[in-house]
């Protein structure tokens, strides 16, 4: 396929190599274990986490001031995984990571959905115990980096029996995002959020889809659901955003509802602003990254640069000729 303008041309991708273009070989450090090194040799090298989990400049390089902080893959957020304890996995053992990067859930505090799970299914889950022990004594050491979470993301929520009543209608009015919890989320995650006792349906509180503070991923999810196979179980959600789902299709409205609903009474209640625009910004894949946004406008801005040298030259000219 041909690449659209300017990545076409051989120069602006040799500019960008020369920039940002990685081609070392991995150095291990004395000062760490052989643990930490064989940890830091597949973090960096083979399981290319930092191609999701680490942010990107206007450039589309990888920003490695924020190396494993977080960033945007479209309808989908990569979270920290830093050792910051509130905004990275700092809070999480050892064990916990282990199981997560084999299983893709650990029950209270997160589940694999979109990219991750297809990490984990296609390549995670076959890695020896030992490969993924390295990985997690590795990642419990980089250097933590900050963000924008208040606590940390698997924290936040209790279940709330009482008030799912008060929203039956025993203070008259009914919550939008409450029906559509209850006819479309409840049979499986519980009138209470509890999920189901044998691990198979996770909880919505302390889970890190709720308790993030931006909504991407409790978002996606309800599009585009769970279809995770780990050692031949599948774990599956229906996608709500999908028409050809054998559930109801859920409006950009329906999903700003029911997001809002889970937020506040399960998740991060400061999170709870999502608007149907925000859904359907999601659902048409998110936000396109600057250099996409402005890659109509480098060509005509060319063009106007090479008019402006050309009339100076001319003006120039004129002035000489003149003197
Ligand atoms: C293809 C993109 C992609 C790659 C590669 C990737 N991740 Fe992820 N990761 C994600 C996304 C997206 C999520 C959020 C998933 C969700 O909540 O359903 C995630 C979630 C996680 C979480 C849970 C964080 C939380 O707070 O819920 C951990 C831990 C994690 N990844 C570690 C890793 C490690 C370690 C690697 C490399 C071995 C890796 N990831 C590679 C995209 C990726
Ligand atoms: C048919 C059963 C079913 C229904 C209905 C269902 N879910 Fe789920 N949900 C699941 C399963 C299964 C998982 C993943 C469990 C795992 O990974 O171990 C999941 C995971 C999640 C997660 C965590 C995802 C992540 O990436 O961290 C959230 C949040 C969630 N569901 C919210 C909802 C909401 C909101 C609704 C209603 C709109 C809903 N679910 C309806 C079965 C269901």
């Amino acid at each position: 396929m041909q690449e659209p303008f300017p990545f076409n041309i051989r120069v602006s991708m040799a500019v960008w190599n020369a920039l940002y273009l990685k081609d070392q070989r991995f150095v291990p450090d004395a000062g760490k274990t052989p643990e930490w090194n064989h940890g830091a040799y597949l973090v960096n090298g083979l399981a290319h986490c930092a191609t999701c989990h680490t942010p990107r400049n206007a450039l589309m390089a990888e920003d490695d001031s924020r190396f494993l902080a977080g960033g945007s893959l479209g309808t989908w957020y990569a979270p920290n995984i830093t050792s910051d304890a509130t905004n990275g996995i700092g809070g999480w053992s050892e064990a916990e990571l282990v199981q997560y990067l084999q299983t893709g859930r650990v029950a209270g505090k997160a589940q694999a959905a979109g990219p991750m799970a297809e990490a984990i299914e296609h390549s995670l889950q076959h890695l020896p115990d030992a490969d993924l022990k390295s990985i997690a004594v590795y990642l419990k050491q980089t250097a933590a980096v900050g963000g924008t979470e208040a606590q940390p993301r698997y924290s936040y929520g209790t279940p709330d029996v009482k008030n799912e009543e008060a929203l039956r209608g025993a203070t008259g009015t009914v919550d939008a995002g409450w029906r559509i919890f209850s006819g479309s989320c409840a049979a499986c995650h519980q009138a209470t959020a509890n999920g189901t006792g044998n691990g198979e349906y996770p909880s919505l509180f302390h889970n890190t889809a709720t308790g993030a503070s931006q909504p991407d991923n409790l978002i996606a999810t309800i599009l585009h659901g769970v279809d995770r196979t780990v050692e031949g179980h599948a774990r599956f959600m229906p996608a709500f955003g999908d028409a050809a789902s054998f559930t109801d299709r859920l409006s950009d409205q329906d999903i700003a509802d029911v997001s809002n609903y889970v937020l506040t009474q399960y998740g991060n209640p400061a999170t709870a602003k999502v608007s149907a625009s925000d859904v359907a910004v999601l659902r048409a894949g998110g936000k396109p990254p600057f250099l996409a946004q402005v890659r109509p406008l480098i060509l005509p801005a060319l063009v106007v640069v090479v008019l402006a040298v050309i009339a100076f030259a001319v003006l120039r000219g004129r002035r000489k000729q003149s003197a």
